[in-house]
């Protein structure tokens, strides 16, 4: 039996906004889903401490965290910023974590330096296990007070956000 050409436009259109909906629906999951972490409450180890140079940020995704190496000690620091949760990338020019949202600035240790954020960037507990740094996703200490000072790390360069 032949479809006609107003069966087919219906059909279309049905399956057409079918297809938007759950587009829609994927676009406002992936929007608003809770930034946990897919090794939440895991122990992870993330490698030997000396790969972990001075002065650097490592992204650890299967934690959704960084592990610094700020003046030889070492943070397990989480992405989310403790202003309104965005994600907070690392600026490999200013050597400091810059969050795109409202503009907070962290040191490489993790301390407030700018912005709304209410304290620095929340620690996961850190051991080591040998040489080996292990991340205990299940232990999240609250960052530093706004006023913390413990670590002199002034910015190494210009910023990813304002350039200056
Ligand atoms: S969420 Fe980072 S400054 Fe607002």
């Amino acid at each position: 039996m032949p479809t006609s050409r107003r069966q087919f436009l219906r059909t279309a259109w049905k399956f057409g906004a079918a297809f938007l909906g759950a587009a829609a629906t994927w676009t406002t999951w992936e929007a608003l889903r809770p930034l946990a972490s897919r090794a939440a409450g895991a122990k992870v180890r993330v490698g030997d401490a000396g790969s972990f140079a001075a002065g650097t940020a490592t992204y650890i995704p299967e934690g959704r965290l960084y592990v610094v190496n700020a003046n030889s000690q070492y943070f397990a620091l989480s992405q989310k910023c403790p202003h309104l949760g965005c994600r907070v990338p690392f600026c490999e020019s200013s050597g400091r974590f810059e969050c795109g949202c409202h503009g907070s600035v962290f040191n490489l240790a993790g301390e407030w330096q700018a912005g709304p954020a209410p304290r620095g960037l929340d620690r996961y507990g850190l051991t080591a296990d040998g040489t080996a740094l292990v991340v205990d996703t299940g232990v999240l200490d609250s960052g530093p007070d706004r006023g913390s000072k413990q670590f002199d790390l002034p910015a190494t360069g210009p910023s990813c956000e304002t350039g200056a």
